[in-house]
């Protein structure tokens, strides 16, 4: 068993949660920049955790101290990149997923040349990775829509928000395409329906048809900006290729019983229908029939049919943290997972934060989308948020994360073996960052530790933690030695 010559071993990031900066050189504010830390916050109140309104954002873009908005500051890799890319160098990263924060480009969306100062920062990280010989794999969009958009037009939710967003990646292109080839269109583009500000941008309290209906809508006017950019990238970048990129629920039955087994069919379909739309060019009949029954018409137009078919993506990415089961018993104990609330499994441990920790399912997970795609995958989010603790000699033992990982990579390989065609590996926050869901710090990802605390405390200085030297050693032998 090995893995192919050229797997590309590398890390993830995202722009809104590393780059802090969030004013600077005309950055505009992004809806990352408005979410509040929310660290003791009930994990199985999503709603509470996603809760924004009009009068919320207008508090938090008057706050002018920003304490309690970390995205703000994120781990000040704006600055620091060049530091944190000699490290990720001395890694042994082949490839580096970024994002890139739309609201430096064009700060309000709505403007119509971009912002020099913006491309200049990309142009140099994009150069900087490609001297030291790492590969930038580029999400367009990761929680990143500019908040002017969601005050005027309620996000995504308005259809006219698709020409902002393409003329926006249509400047990526051009102006970066010389030294990005690989581009991921909307980070878990499913999560839409999961956390609609985040994802698409939407203020619940300005949805008059309810949250529901704005999400489908948002999600359909995802959908076509992906295809359309897809078409722009191979058009401008000869030879590049354009991947989606899903949450990966893989959600088994609590029980054998017909009922559970049928309540998990429906799950994880609701789940794999979001990826067919963007690999075979058109929502499944299965889907459509279920958007109905939940009375959301979708806001497709004469013609969007055409964009979708003509415009697939290439590969396919997806992240994988946990697994979950479902059951029909309303008592079943729950657990909280990747912004879901699934029923617990009892054969699984769980992370801190009750992820239920399962490898084998990583392997299923990556079986079940083969099969089902035929297109190559990649796998551009994995990893276990932990809180790490460094020792008076300064160093950080992280057994923990390095038993995960090599039970994830055991798993991996084995799918890789079984025959899927598998383009590279990125683990989530390579370096700590601050989380999507909560705005901690402190629930860390990294195998390079940030001295920062929640508040944003701390020295900011990158330390190399255990696990640092046993991943380099797991990229040195191409994943041989785990
Ligand atoms: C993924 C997101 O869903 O999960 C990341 O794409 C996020 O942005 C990651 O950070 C882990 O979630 P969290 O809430 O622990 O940061």
């Amino acid at each position: 068993m090995s893995f192919p010559d050229g797997f590309l071993w590398g890390g993830a990031i995202a722009a809104n949660q590393t780059e802090g900066a969030w004013n600077v050189d005309g950055k505009g504010p992004s809806v990352a920049d408005v979410a509040m830390y929310r660290p003791k916050l009930d994990p199985k109140d999503y709603a509470a955790h996603h809760a924004v309104s009009t009068a919320s954002i207008e508090a938090a873009l008057a706050d002018p101290d920003g304490t309690y908005y970390p995205k703000r500051r994120g781990i000040d890799f704006y600055h620091r990149y060049p530091e944190d890319l000699a490290l990720f160098a001395e890694l042994g990263l082949k490839v580096l997923r970024v994002s890139i924060a739309w609201t430096r480009l064009y700060p309000t969306g709505e403007e119509t040349e971009p912002n020099e100062a913006g491309i200049a920062y990309y142009q140099a990280l994009f150069t900087e990775m490609r001297r030291l010989g790492i590969e930038p794999l580029v999400t367009l969009s990761h929680y990143e829509s500019p908040v002017a958009l969601s005050v005027k037009y309620n996000g995504w939710a308005d259809r006219r928000v698709v020409e902002l967003f393409t003329r926006f990646t249509l400047t990526c292109f051009e102006r970066f395409g010389s030294l990005v080839n690989r581009w991921l269109t909307f980070n878990e583009i499913d999560s839409v329906m999961r956390h609609p500000f985040t994802s698409a941008g939407i203020i619940p309290e300005n949805c008059p048809d309810g949250v529901q209906a704005a999400c489908y809508a948002a999600l359909h006017h995802q959908y076509l900006a992906s295809a359309i950019a897809t078409e722009q990238c191979h058009r401008l970048i000869p030879g590049s290729q354009v991947g989606c990129m899903l949450t990966k629920l893989t959600t088994y039955p609590r029980t054998c019983a017909p009922e559970d087994v049928a309540a998990t069919q429906h799950k994880n379909l609701d789940n794999l229908w979001f990826g067919d739309v963007h690999v075979f060019g058109e929502y499944p009949r299965l889907m459509l029939a279920d958007i109905a029954r939940k009375g959301v018409t979708l806001p497709i137009e004469p013609g969007d049919e055409d964009i979708l078919r003509s415009h697939p993506v290439d590969f396919v990415s997806f992240s994988y943290y946990q697994s979950s089961t479902e059951s029909v018993d309303p008592d079943a104990e729950r657990t909280p997972g990747n912004t879901i609330l699934g029923v617990k499994n009892p054969y699984l441990p769980s992370s801190e934060w009750g992820w239920q920790i399962d490898a084998v399912g990583f392997r299923i997970s990556l079986i079940e989308l083969y099969d089902r795609y035929r297109k190559p995958l990649f796998v551009v989010e994995n990893g276990i948020g932990a809180i790490d603790q460094v020792t008076e000699q300064g160093e950080i033992h992280d057994p923990y994360r390095i038993a995960y990982f090599r039970e994830h990579f055991t798993q991996m390989k084995q799918a890789v073996d079984e025959g899927v065609e598998l383009l590279g590996y990125t683990s989530w926050g390579t370096i700590d960052l601050i989380s999507a869901s909560s705005s901690q710090i402190t629930k860390r990802y990294g195998f390079i530790h940030v001295d920062q605390d929640d508040l944003g405390a701390g020295t900011g200085a990158r330390r190399r933690k255990d696990s640092f030297w046993w991943y380099q050693k797991v990229i040195a032998t191409n994943g041989e030695e785990l």
